[in-house]
């Protein structure tokens, strides 16, 4: 049964147009009509539909009768999301499968994304089917993309195919080429059950949903279960294959991916990368665990708190039923004097955290400030004790402090070698070491650095893709704590400390974020009838200072003896306008300004 079996996934960089493949692939194999297809089948959340981004693995499972063989072939289909946020998902959806389409689109050629998935797959072990994509655009350079993906995967030129997604042109082939280059799954049936986890979600009616991919043996409906990492009992409830919709069967085989639906009420038990043997297998356990599981840490960490206070409740409930299918989101209740009852949060990077806040927005119909977004530091007390803050309000007192450190990680950067003179500066910028630029090809480098991680997670990732027109892509990896002299930049308001809006930075840019922050809460906070000081202190120490002037005019005086309605709208709306807004002492802050902090403008 294995050897009909292929499984694969399309790597490309971001808009070469792999959705567009994978809905060409569904319907040319009949696995539903043209009619039933929706454009981008597989990108299944609104939010990726409009953002044009795969975020969530959706696998599908198809069924091909191959032409020039003569034999019918079961073809499993994964997604993969290209955001470095999400590199830990990518690399699961890898280990699922043996072979990997490398799409290239014939206007751009090869890119970042396309050069750091290859490198992915081919750590992976995957068998590549390279594919030109977009040839029936006029600006396509078939031939020349077609020579560089040879020059770059050692695939023959003849072998690199040429494909339209968008006509269908060249698909059949590509069909062909799937089923007879990539190499059938390897497990056995008869050995004992393990099967990778690479993606789980909630599910109201199902609890608990898992995509699987069986390594070994087989899995049956209703039998005990062990996801062995988290050593977490299940049962397999329902199980079956996905086509693309859950179509539910007596059993999974090795080779084949599906779903199980387990029971379970919380996905945090269900973890991306963790293994799933049967229960009866318990003591095996060390024996059947697949490679490479590892829990992915949250690296961003801000507070979420509603505009309005009477949301807390409804915050609350969305965040729980959000976290049913984002286990990589941390959250905890705290309470802020300038924003009332809020959480805060740990997120992956800061495009998860952009996600979570729109999804809550549009999903929950909640609107949130979030404050400014932090690390984690380690700080060491004079009594000895060391401690991990994630958040400024956990700063300790300066005369309690006896040293702080912040985490180091490898960046590795993959661009044209023409970005070079914008990257490098980039990096020093960042705080960063430059270790090495190699030449992967004539076009292309590798760069490596060192540099914190705060540096990385705010704003690397934008910084990068400005200075390279969109081509660079990064990835980093943890290395280790290093002494910085960190210290706690406190943002006072009419003279009162604004706890959200206070963040750690190393002592020698205290200054010039200071101003810059005071600064831009100068243009973010509005006009009072009396004036307002914004300043930035280190300890009680006033670094930079900021003074809005007072209002001179009542909003609605030139309205007296006019149209009393419109008076009374006026006054209405500001009333709404200030109902949004967190109040220190007599002074209203809008959430904009938590964003005006952050360096972001929206
Ligand atoms: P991400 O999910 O963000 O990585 O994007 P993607 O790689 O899935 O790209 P997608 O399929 O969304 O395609 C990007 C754009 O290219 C869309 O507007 C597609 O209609 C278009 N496109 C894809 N393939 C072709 C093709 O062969 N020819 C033409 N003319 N357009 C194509």
């Amino acid at each position: 049964m294995t050897n009909k079996i292929r499984n694969f996934c399309i790597i490309a960089h971001i808009d070469h147009g792999k959705s567009t493949l994978a809905d060409r692939l569904i319907e040319q194999t009949g696995t539903l009509e043209k009619r039933q297809m929706q454009e981008q089948m597989l990108d299944g959340m609104d939010l990726e539909r409009e953002r044009g981004i795969t975020i969530k693995l959706t696998p599908v499972r198809m069924e091909y009768k191959s032409k020039s063989l003569n034999e019918k072939f079961i073809l499993n289909l994964i997604d993969t999301p290209g955001h470095v946020d999400f590199a830990y998902e990518v690399s699961r959806s890898l280990a699922a499968v043996e072979g990997a389409v490398l799409l290239v689109d014939a206007t751009q050629g090869i890119q970042a994304q396309t050069m750091a998935n290859l490198t992915f797959a081919l750590e992976a072990g995957l068998t590549i089917v390279a594919v030109v994509n977009k040839i029936d655009l006029p600006a396509a350079d078939v031939a020349g993309t077609r020579r560089d993906i040879a020059k770059l995967t050692g695939i023959p030129e003849e072998e690199v195919l040429l494909v339209s997604a968008k006509t269908g042109a060249g698909v059949p082939e590509l069909l062909e080429s799937i089923v007879k280059r990539v190499p059938p799954p390897s497990g056995s049936e008869e050995k004992p059950l393990r099967s990778l986890v690479f993606d789980s979600f909630f599910d109201a009616y199902k609890g608990v949903v898992t995509y699987i991919r069986v390594v070994d043996g087989r899995i049956k409906k209703n039998q005990e279960i062990l996801f062995a990492g988290e050593n977490v009992r299940g049962e397999s409830l329902e199980l079956g294959i996905l086509n693309p919709k859950e179509s539910s069967r007596d059993e999974l085989c090795a080779g084949e991916i599906g779903y199980v639906a387990t029971g379970l009420r919380d996905v945090a038990q269900a973890r991306v990368g963790d293994t799933i043997i049967h229960f009866k297998d318990r003591d095996e356990k060390g024996n059947l665990v697949l490679p490479g599981y590892t829990v992915p840490q949250p690296k961003v960490f801000a507070g979420i708190y509603p505009h309005s206070g009477e949301d807390f409740r409804f915050l609350r409930d969305a965040l729980a039923k959000y976290r049913l299918n984002d286990a990589s989101l941390q959250y905890e209740q705290e309470t802020s004097t300038a924003l009332g009852q809020g959480f805060r949060c740990g997120f992956l990077g800061l495009l998860h955290l952009s996600i979570v806040q729109e999804r809550l927005k549009r999903e929950y119909n909640i609107e949130v400030t979030i404050t400014v977004p932090s690390v984690a530091y380690r700080v060491k007390l004079r009594n000895g004790e060391t401690q991990v803050i994630r958040t400024p309000t956990e700063f300790p007192d300066p005369s309690a402090l006896e040293s702080t450190e912040e985490q180091w990680v490898l960046v590795e950067i993959i661009s044209r070698a023409l970005d070079i003179g914008g990257i490098l500066p980039l990096i020093s910028a960042h705080a960063g070491v430059h270790r090495n630029t190699e030449y992967l090809s004539a076009e292309r480098v590798l760069i490596t650095a060192e540099m914190p991680l705060r540096e990385v997670v705010i704003d690397l990732h934008d910084a990068l893709k400005s200075a390279s027109a969109g081509y660079a892509s990064l990835s980093y990896d943890m290395l280790n704590w290093r002494p910085t002299d960190l210290i706690k930049l406190s943002i006072l308001v009419a003279e009162e400390t604004v706890e959200p809006l206070s963040m750690i930075v190393p002592r020698e840019q205290a200054q010039r974020e200071g101003r810059r922050i005071v600064a831009k809460l100068k243009e973010a906070i509005p006009r009072h009838l009396f004036a307002v000081a914004i300043q930035a202190a280190i300890g009680g120490k006033v670094i930079a200072r900021e003074t809005i002037p007072a209002m001179r005019k009542d909003v609605t005086g030139y309205l007296y003896g006019g149209d009393v309605t419109r008076k009374k709208k006026l006054l209405e709306k500001q009333k709404k306008g200030k109902k949004k807004m967190a109040k220190v002492g007599s002074v209203d802050i809008p959430p904009e300004a938590y964003l005006a902090a952050l360096g972001k403008s929206e």
